[in-house]
């Protein structure tokens, strides 16, 4: 199991999905288990500047690749992300209906990259999406380990949080090889982690309490109550995602120590059923 056992770029597949979701979907799950509801919207609502700024980061050292495995599998991850963007973006609109500007967030955030590219060198600017990808590699194992999490939602909304979840895990190490590759060093990893620790733990929040505060859920104490379940308890996402966390900091760390591709296999029949393709 710790053998490092990395998987080939033809492994990373693009999809091109079709969720068809709608307010219906979103407004059940809303209805039924709220924090948990807007948990997942306050993510959907990241990952639009997130996935371009990755996009971009990742792009840069393009040139630099020789190795045609990884410049292949550089492609795969930017069509990947790319994708979900796309479907993010419908998802985000469709939380119009809670009363939530997703524009407003867009801008905040592009302005918070913005601010830090600025700043920050491209080695460190990679080292910053290696560490959001080591963030949602973890979430997505969790998400697919424990099918349950997604128990109230509509399959169509758990098939996007799926599919998803499996393509972060194929492309988990592009952006860490590629670190590797120009030759990124250990404490600028491990600085960037840090310091993206911080920054997702704020947008997460920020993005959540404009949620639970624009749909009045923010004072209602029986969402405060699932939220520290969800949060600490069943499943518990934080206390669950700390060990894989922490591994994060070992000096020969790598994504795919942790081989949890079995993961995609087993749910991959799933998403093909559940959400028919665009015909492309
Ligand atoms: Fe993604
Ligand atoms: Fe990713």
């Amino acid at each position: 199991v710790n053998k490092q056992q990395s998987i080939s770029s033809e492994q990373i597949k693009i999809r091109h999905p079709e969720f068809q979701l709608n307010e219906t979907v979103l407004r059940e799950f809303r209805d039924r288990e709220p924090f948990k509801a807007h948990f997942f919207a306050a993510m959907s609502l990241m990952f639009p500047t997130g996935e371009k700024f990755f996009i971009d980061s990742v792009r840069y050292y393009r040139d630099r690749i020789t190795d045609p495995e990884l410049s292949q599998a550089v492609s795969r991850f930017c069509g990947q992300e790319g994708i979900h963007t796309r479907e993010h973006l419908k998802y985000n609109e469709l939380l119009k209906s809670f009363r939530i500007e997703p524009e407003r967030v867009y801008r905040r955030l592009e302005k918070k990259v913005a601010f830090y590219n600025k700043m920050q060198s491209e080695k460190t600017q990679l080292a910053v999406v290696l560490a959001f990808e080591h963030f949602t590699a973890i979430l997505a194992d969790i998400l697919l380990r424990r099918p349950e999490i997604l128990d109230g939602a509509d399959p169509k909304l758990a098939a996007l949080w799926r599919w998803h979840s499996i393509e972060e895990l194929e492309h988990k190490a592009v952006a860490f090889d590629v670190y590797r590759s120009i030759g990124g060093g250990y404490i600028r990893r491990l600085f960037a982690m840090l310091f993206i620790t911080l920054q997702f733990a704020i947008d997460l929040n920020v993005n959540l309490l404009y949620l639970l505060r624009r749909d009045r859920l923010l004072l209602r104490p029986s969402v405060f109550f699932e939220g520290i379940r969800f949060l600490f308890f069943r499943p518990g996402i934080l206390i669950r995602l700390l060990p894989e966390y922490l591994k994060y900091f070992a000096p020969g760390f790598h994504p795919w120590k942790k081989n949890n591709f079995t993961l995609v296999e087993k749910w991959e029949n799933g998403i093909r059923q559940l959400a028919s393709p665009a015909g492309r």
